[in-house]
């Protein structure tokens, strides 16, 4: 390449095929379909086992699909920890675009749990992997009662797990979303739905990872009202409005029959509104504080101190699902860590995009299937579904030791959901029995 000159046609066009190999050439580090053979690639975690609180996973198309023979991991147990990883490759994104997308189906009306993916980096025992392994980047929807319904975006910097400061929306049905986290090497990101932009932004002002680059007390109004200015003597005597000095009481004012003649009045001219310092802006004076208007590369915030490799994950080795959940059915599929946004979106839409019309019918199918049973179960009682799945629940739940009474969740209401931190990142929820 050494004597290419860039006068010759030829190597015009080599360079613009070379850049069109470029492009088409995404590097991927981890894409995982669930085909066969996926479960030596995925290591379950013996994390809550010996509580018998660790929840098991259905690889299953769903109750409802858009092709049947397109499997995923289903959690298959309701109030279970879930955690399980897989390894890959161990990489940096330095200087290359990290792309972080799933795909994500909650069947049961999801009313308190997770849909989110972990990225972790370094050594990490995945038979240990838990609520408590530090990770990189936590990703994905997060539903609980009515308040909680969020696409959480946590970013470790430093140790310490950041929030993404923005509020973005998840979906709340019961099909599959693809879910997309793109970090760019410039240290701005985007969040996708359904390949779909939710948010854009960047890393410095929408984490709190960095202290703010502008001093949050820079005084930068240049002129203030005077304190000096007092409340001159006299000036609450000057009323809004006078008695009209031109009025005169009319010849056959009655004073018996009308009353005491008074004046109209008309507005005083001398009035001015309420008194506040400097009512006309001439009466500014310059600040004394005034520190002149804000230019970053002149004053920096003396504790903000860039950091150019502030996207920077160097040691990314693990991705992995670490949940809690009240009502189980959330089923994952098509994990994919890339370094190309056209990549991921082209595979969003070679899997998702593909089957979501058919899985919408066929969603649609099962609720009319599901009404027509009830109805004609119970005319009166549109619990009756309710009731039929607490029967299974009971007839299965048997060898549970969870200190929740089965067949509670239908009645699950916010006030019997009571907060713990159990050492994850966010909040997970404790069910209390009913008695
Ligand atoms: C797994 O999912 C399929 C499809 O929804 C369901 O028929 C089956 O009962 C599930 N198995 C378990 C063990 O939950």
């Amino acid at each position: 390449m050494a004597d290419l000159s860039l006068s010759t046609p030829n190597a015009i066009v080599s360079l613009i095929l070379l850049s069109l190999i470029s492009v088409s050439c995404a590097k991927v580090f981890f894409e995982e379909r669930f085909d066969d053979g996926w479960e030596n690639r995925w290591i379950k975690s013996d994390w809550k086992k010996d509580e018998n609180m660790a929840g098991e996973w259905n690889y299953t198309s769903g109750k409802w699909n858009g092709d049947p023979n397109d499997k995923g991991i289903q959690t298959s147990e309701d109030y279970r920890f879930y955690a399980i990883s897989a390894e890959f490759p161990k990489f940096s994104n330095k200087d290359k675009t990290l792309v972080f997308q799933f795909s994500v189906k909650h069947e049961q009306k999801l009313d308190c749990g997770g849909g989110y993916m972990k990225l972790l980096s370094g050594e990490v025992d995945q038979k240990k992997f838990g609520g408590d392994t530090p990770y990189s980047i936590m990703f994905g929807p997060d539903i609980c009662g009515y308040s909680t319904k969020k696409v959480h975006a946590i970013l470790n910097y430093n140790g310490n797990n950041h929030l993404l400061k923005k509020d973005v929306a998840c979906e709340t049905d019961q099909l599959s979303h693809v879910y997309t986290f793109i970090l760019h090497p410039d240290a701005t990101y985007n969040i996708l739905i359904d390949n779909v932009e939710k948010k854009s932004g960047s890393l410095y002002s929408d984490w709190a990872l960095l202290p703010p680059k502008t001093p949050e007390d820079w005084d930068d109004e240049e002129y203030i009202p005077d304190p000096e200015d007092k409340k001159p003597e006299g000036y609450d005597d000057i009323t809004k409005e006078i008695p009209d000095p031109d009025a005169k009481k009319p010849e056959d004012w009655d004073e018996e029959e009308d009353g005491e003649w008074t004046a109209p009045t008309i507005p005083n001219p001398e009035y001015k509104g309420p008194w506040k310092p400097n009512a006309c802006d001439c009466l500014k004076i310059k600040n004394p504080n005034y520190q002149g208007k804000w230019k970053a590369p002149v004053i920096d915030n003396p504790d903000f101190k860039d950091d150019p490799d502030l996207y920077v994950y160097p040691n990314l080795k693990y991705v992995g699902v670490e949940l809690w959940q009240v009502k189980s059915g959330t089923l994952f599929d098509n994990v994919l860590i890339c370094d190309d946004a056209e990549y991921a979106k082209k595979l969003a839409e070679e899997t998702w995009g593909k089957n979501k019309d058919a899985e919408k019918s066929a969603f649609e199918e099962a609720e009319k299937k599901r009404e027509e049973e009830e109805s004609k179960d119970d005319p009166v009682d549109s619990d009756a579904e309710d009731d039929e799945d607490d029967d299974e629940d009971d007839a299965e739940g048997e060898d549970s030791d969870a200190e929740i009474k089965k067949g509670d969740t239908d009645e699950l209401k916010e006030e019997d959901l009571k907060m713990f931190s159990e050492g994850t990142d966010i909040v997970i929820w404790e069910f209390e029995p009913l008695e």
